[in-house]
């Protein structure tokens, strides 16, 4: 892969727009036909062509196209949010009566979709620790027709071997789908491994700014051209054109982002795991991962996002912490330049006790997520350490 040409080259037709360096804003909702035998011939294929914005946008195309070569996808559709990028996908593999298969702890609204708002339609998911293969194959039956999965997830990094679980499918007929935001499409490729589709939350690191929501769909075409005719053209979750630009912009440093922040949250992850006052860190790329041996099978280099748990009774004391630090904001989200920190005692009350063992479907209340940004390491160690200092 050539990432250097995806990002700076492909899909790009200079000659098109004047030789301009950057490429413009479509900015238009219509694209209009010199003739009625041009617009039916036109409307037959808004995939591939231009007619309304909702289907198709020529700035956008760009970035399908550079965002399918980095996955080593066939082709990419981009939506207004990871959130609906994987809503698309599953919908479009499923039908009343059919059953799926995800691993415990997805992303929540992924879950939401599946335990909530699918079984209306007569759609029942099992959810499965997907550490281990076999719990998965355990789990198929044969109505299966989809396994969704997330290698790593984003709160606890728990990985999916891709190329065992792609293997699983091959004779059975099912779809895989697989959610690579932490990884971005640099340091992992489930395509490669024989997952069918790879869904990116490209609000993290595609973007990369935090300026943006957005997701992208990778894939076979035969499969996206069925995602586009289904929910894709029905829900009309399609980007401006205005935030496909800024995410072509985002592309631009893509590699100097992803490598910093991977490289510094490394750094980080080695310092609290070695750190008195840490009882835990949840990080694939430290040798202490109950599954370190697979990331660095399946993981080409370090993410920037990590989580760790400080030794303390309750709550009170994640709170002390996180209101002290000066160079890490308290934010949802990740994968932008900015670091952040996201405690789950945000989402419990005031003072909640430390359970003595962790719960295998949810996350401990005392955990905080450390997304990294691009500051110098040592600069984010020093905030971490007066901060810890606190309690
Ligand atoms: C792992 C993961 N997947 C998907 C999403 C959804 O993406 P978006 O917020 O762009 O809809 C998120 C958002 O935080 C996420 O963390």
């Amino acid at each position: 892969m050539d990432i250097d040409w995806i990002l700076t080259h492909l899909g790009e037709e200079r000659a098109r727009y004047f030789n301009a360096v950057a490429p413009p804003v479509i900015q238009t909702s219509i694209f209009c036909f010199d003739s009625v035998a041009q617009m039916r011939e036109l409307e037959q294929d808004e995939y591939a062509q231009h007619c309304y914005t909702r289907g198709n946008n020529p700035t956008v195309e760009i970035l399908r196209k550079k965002i399918a070569a980095l996955e080593g996808a066939e082709d990419c559709l981009m939506f207004s949010s990871g959130a609906a990028a994987i809503s698309a996908a599953v919908v479009a593999s499923v039908s009343g009566g059919d059953h799926i298969v995800c691993v415990n702890k997805p992303y929540s609204w992924t879950h939401k979709l599946l335990a909530s708002l699918l079984p209306r339609f007569g759609v029942r998911t099992a959810f499965v620790d997907g550490t281990d293969v076999a719990n998965i194959e355990a789990a198929l039956e044969p109505a299966t027709k989809l396994i969704v999965l997330e290698s790593p997830n984003s709160l606890t990094f728990e990985l999916q071997d891709l190329a065992a679980v792609a293997q699983l499918t091959k004779t059975r007929g099912i779809r895989t789908l697989c959610d690579n935001s932490y990884s971005s499409p640099l340091n992992q490729s489930p395509i490669a491994l024989g997952i069918d589709l790879v869904a990116h939350s490209a609000t993290k690191y595609i973007n990369g700014h935090s300026d943006v929501v957005a997701g992208a769909l990778c894939g076979p075409q035969t499969i996206l051209r069925d995602v586009f005719r289904g929910p894709f053209m029905t829900f009309g979750a399609a980007p401006s054109p205005h935030d496909a630009w800024l995410i072509l912009r985002g592309l631009r440093t893509l590699r100097l982002r992803v490598e910093r922040s991977g490289a510094s949250a490394l750094k980080i992850a080695q310092w609290l795991a070695a750190h008195p006052k840490v009882e835990r860190v949840w990080y694939p790329h430290l040798p202490s991962h109950p599954q370190h041996a697979l990331a660095l099978k399946q993981m080409r280099a370090p993410g920037g996002l990590l989580s760790f748990a400080p030794r303390c009774s309750d709550t009170s004391a994640i709170e002390k912490l996180c209101d002290s630090l000066r160079r890490f904001l308290l934010s949802v989200s990740w994968g932008g330049y900015e670091s952040l920190a996201c405690p789950t005692a945000a989402f419990f009350p005031p003072a909640t006790p430390v359970p003595a063992d962790e719960k295998p479907h949810s996350a401990p209340p005392h955990l905080i997520r450390l997304s990294i940004g691009l500051e110098d390491p040592d600069v984010l160690i020093a905030d971490l350490e007066q901060a810890l200092a606190r309690i």
